[in-house]
């Protein structure tokens, strides 16, 4: 049975831009009421302004930067001051770098690990217990097809996302309920503010953010949840294929995607 959002309450993360911003629609056109976190106020403000005229549910904004040291704690705070439960966790707050390691900035690349992995960790570890004990609820974390092999050019990255791949497929398989989804999305390029922060080039297919959210609730609806997935079919086979080559060769064909000056 699909979950009934419905007066549920989300909260999504990284939902100023991108892929963030249509899930925050998806959920809303759900019927659930929304909290919507990033560090830009007046994007996540008119974002706000947009969606509660076309959905009437009711949309917090917070601004808060989840790289920061004791972030999430803050977040969890304000929350719990307001008195909202969260229903749903949706950690989409994320972003990449890409250079060769030895030319990263370090501060840049600790700013990385701290929002992509361990904002997505504590938030986890936050409310998937409220979670468990009310007996709904559910986590999306949104990883990316560079989890699935090493991207030359975008170490750190890749890693992060790797990470939360496993991390997530682990915690889904310490479940005991079926009411709570834990579930990680795996999309491959799409439209969104990501290429430019990154400074990065696009391969491929860029997908519509649309697409994300599509296959996130068809994974949250589906009868028997599945820990991970991967948005579009072309990206499942490479994903696929990339599992299935050695180190060496599928290292060799990612390097020509993202190393920079190759
Ligand atoms: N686009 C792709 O090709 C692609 C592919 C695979 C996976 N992904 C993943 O999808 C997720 C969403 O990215 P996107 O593609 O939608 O890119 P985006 O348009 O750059 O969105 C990133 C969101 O994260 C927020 N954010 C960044 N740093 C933050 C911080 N320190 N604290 C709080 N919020 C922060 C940004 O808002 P503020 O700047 O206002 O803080 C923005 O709302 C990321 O996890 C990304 O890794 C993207």
């Amino acid at each position: 049975m699909p979950q009934d959002y419905k007066g549920k309450t989300a909260l999504i993360t990284g939902s100023s831009s991108g892929i963030g911003v249509d899930i925050a629609k998806g959920f809303a056109r759900r019927g659930a009421n929304l909290i919507l976190v990033a560090r830009r106020t007046n994007k996540l403000e008119a974002v706000a302004r947009e969606i509660e005229a076309a959905s009437g549910v009711k949309v917090t904004t917070i601004t808060q930067d989840l790289s920061a040291a004791g972030a999430t704690a803050e977040l969890e705070a304000k929350l719990a001051k307001a008195g909202v439960q969260v229903d749903v966790l949706v950690n989409n707050a994320g972003f990449g770098t890409n250079e060769r390691l030895v030319n990263e900035d370090r501060d840049r690349i600790a700013a990385e690990i701290r929002l992509n992995i361990g904002a997505l960790v504590d938030l986890t570890a936050a409310y998937l217990p409220g979670m468990i004990e009310r007996d709904f609820g559910a986590i999306v974390n949104i990883g990316s097809t560079a989890s699935f092999q090493p991207v030359p050019g975008m170490a750190v990255y890749s890693s992060t996302k790797a990470f939360v791949r496993n991390f997530t497929a682990s915690v889904w398989g310490e479940l005991k309920t079926k009411n709570v989804r834990v579930l990680v999305v795996n999309p491959g390029a799409t439209k969104s503010e990501f290429f430019e922060v990154a400074n990065a080039r696009p391969f491929g297919n860029v997908m519509p953010s649309q697409a994300v959210v599509d296959t996130m609730f068809k994974a949250l609806d589906a009868r028997n949840p599945r820990p991970s997935v991967v948005v579009g079919g072309i990206n499942s086979i490479t994903a696929r294929l990339s599992a299935m080559m050695g180190t060496k060769a599928v290292t060799k064909v990612a390097s020509k995607l993202y190393l920079k000056n190759n």
